[in-house]
């Protein structure tokens, strides 16, 4: 027996331990479970994300029965994680995992340390059940809660402090530097070794500023129902998809009018290149409007086409990139357009995007999905005078 577990162990059968349901977490944490609900983390299977399975359809991974995809889309689902490890046929079942919480809340709050791999890195689960980190952002003093009541120096109101359900443990620094999220986010090789979703991270000047800060600013309403905080870390984890309008400011974008044309400067204060999934494409789009007439300006794409022996190919096959124009971390790009302005014309710059290409969206059959329409990002207005 002792042989029987020792080798499960070895071969990580059921190192990851189970984790418990977001279920549970609801009856506590609503705001949070409610943002994380709509949030790409909860909508990362193909079950949930169209585009997600449009691309796995086409994969020549689904036709040997390896979706090797859940390592980040899907990792709470610990039987076909399972699976995948012992080299059994590994396809994603319509299950409750898949449609709840393919990325769970005990999957990110037990993610211990990160690993740095060849392909892609590796999170570190801890084994510890109900034993969840968590960023410290000056709270406590005690770095490990466990549930007790304390007691004013008069004995009177006994209050909880902690979780009655689970241990916290705030001395982790992966919670407040966000460095959790670059086991799935940092980069991802193909077979061919190409880097197909680089981001280049790059971190900036202002220490406080990191992945948690931008992407789960603090928004209205307690942590818990047990708690009153003013607010909690928004958890729809703000992106192209989801709540793409509290990111917009990160984002400047400056118009510069001289007397033969107009320059559009774009600042980006993203601790990454802007639009870095292969499926984007974004948009510079300026127009002038004069006498009630509007007149388009040639649009500027930002873009990265993967390819291969010189044509573009899907990122599975893609050996090079064979064509970008990036917005890069920490970047600003000045774009001039000829235009002859007047007094009193209105200059209008909107910086927008394809979550799928439009080219790209044909082959996986969206064209008419939400996925491919034009979506606003930032827009500038300017006057002259
Ligand atoms: C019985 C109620 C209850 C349940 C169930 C519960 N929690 Fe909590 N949780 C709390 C309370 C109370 C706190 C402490 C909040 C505070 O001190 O501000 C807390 C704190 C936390 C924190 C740290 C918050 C901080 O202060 O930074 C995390 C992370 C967390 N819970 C995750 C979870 C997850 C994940 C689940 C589901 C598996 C869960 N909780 C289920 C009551 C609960
Ligand atoms: C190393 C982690 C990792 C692996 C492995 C991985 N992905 Fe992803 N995938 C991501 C991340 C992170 C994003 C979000 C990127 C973004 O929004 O810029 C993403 C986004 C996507 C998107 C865009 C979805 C959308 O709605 O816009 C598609 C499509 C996709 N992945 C397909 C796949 C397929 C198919 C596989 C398996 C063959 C796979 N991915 C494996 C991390 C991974
Ligand atoms: C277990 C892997 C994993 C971890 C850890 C993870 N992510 Fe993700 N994330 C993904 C995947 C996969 C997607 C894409 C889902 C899809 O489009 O189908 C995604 C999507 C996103 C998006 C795009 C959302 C949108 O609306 O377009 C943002 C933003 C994001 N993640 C931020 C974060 C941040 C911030 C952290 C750290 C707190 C983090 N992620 C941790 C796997 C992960
Ligand atoms: C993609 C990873 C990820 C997922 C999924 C996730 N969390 Fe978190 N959560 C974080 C990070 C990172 C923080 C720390 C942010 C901070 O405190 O600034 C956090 C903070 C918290 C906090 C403390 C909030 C605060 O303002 O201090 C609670 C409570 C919590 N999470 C519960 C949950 C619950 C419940 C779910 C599922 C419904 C969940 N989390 C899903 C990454 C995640
Ligand atoms: C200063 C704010 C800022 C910081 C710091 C930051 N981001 Fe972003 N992020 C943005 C903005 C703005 C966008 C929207 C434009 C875009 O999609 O590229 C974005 C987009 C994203 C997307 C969606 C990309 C896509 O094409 O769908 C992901 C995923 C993401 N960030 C992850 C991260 C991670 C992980 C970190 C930390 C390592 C991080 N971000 C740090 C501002 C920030």
């Amino acid at each position: 027996m002792y042989l029987i577990l020792s080798l499960l162990f070895a071969v990580g059968l059921i190192a990851d331990g189970n984790f418990n349901s977001s279920h549970i977490c609801k009856s506590c944490h609503p705001l949070i479970y409610k943002e994380y609900f709509d949030s790409m983390h909860r909508r990362s299977s193909i079950f949930n994300d169209p585009v997600h399975k449009a691309v796995w359809d086409l994969h020549p991974l689904k036709k040997r029965g390896r979706y090797s995809c859940a390592k980040c889309h899907t990792p709470s689902d610990t039987k076909l994680m399972e699976a995948l490890k012992s080299g059994k046929t590994a396809l994603p079942k319509e299950n409750d995992i898949q449609l709840q919480e393919p990325i769970g809340c005990t999957y990110c709050h037990r993610i211990e340390n990160i690993k740095k791999g060849s392909k892609s890195n590796i999170n570190i689960i801890s084994d510890k059940e109900r034993y969840y980190f968590a960023a410290k952002n000056g709270k406590n003093e005690e770095s490990v809660i466990k549930y007790h009541k304390s007691s004013d120096m008069m004995g009177f109101g006994k209050k909880g402090i902690g979780s009655p359900f689970h241990t916290i443990d705030y001395s982790n620094p992966n919670f407040s530097n966000g460095k959790i999220c670059i086991g799935c986010h940092e980069f991802k090789k193909n077979s061919k070794g190409l880097d197909v979703c680089a981001m280049d991270f790059e971190r900036s000047e202002k220490s406080d500023t990191n992945c948690i800060t931008c992407h789960m600013p603090q928004v209205n309403g307690p942590i818990s129902t047990l708690t009153s905080e003013k607010s909690h870390a928004f958890h729809g984890f703000a992106g192209l998809h989801n709540s793409p309008k509290m990111l917009a400011k990160y984002i400047k974008l400056k118009i510069v009018p001289a007397d033969e044309t107009i320059a559009v400067s774009i600042k980006n204060e993203a601790d990454h290149r802007l639009f870095a999934h292969p499926l984007r494409v974004a948009q510079l789009r300026v127009t002038v409007i004069r006498d009630g007439k509007s007149f388009t300006l040639p649009a500027v794409s930002f873009y990265r086409i993967l390819g291969k022996e010189s044509r573009p190919a899907m990122p599975w096959e893609a050996t090079e990139v064979l064509k970008e124009y990036s917005l890069e971390a920490h970047d600003t790009k000045r774009l001039e357009f000829n235009f002859k302005t007047e007094s009193g014309d209105l200059i209008e710059a909107t910086l927008g995007y394809y979550i799928v290409n439009p080219k790209a969206a044909k082959k996986l059959g969206l064209q008419d999905s939400k996925e491919s329409s034009f979506k606003t990002l930032v827009t500038q207005k300017m006057q002259i005078k």
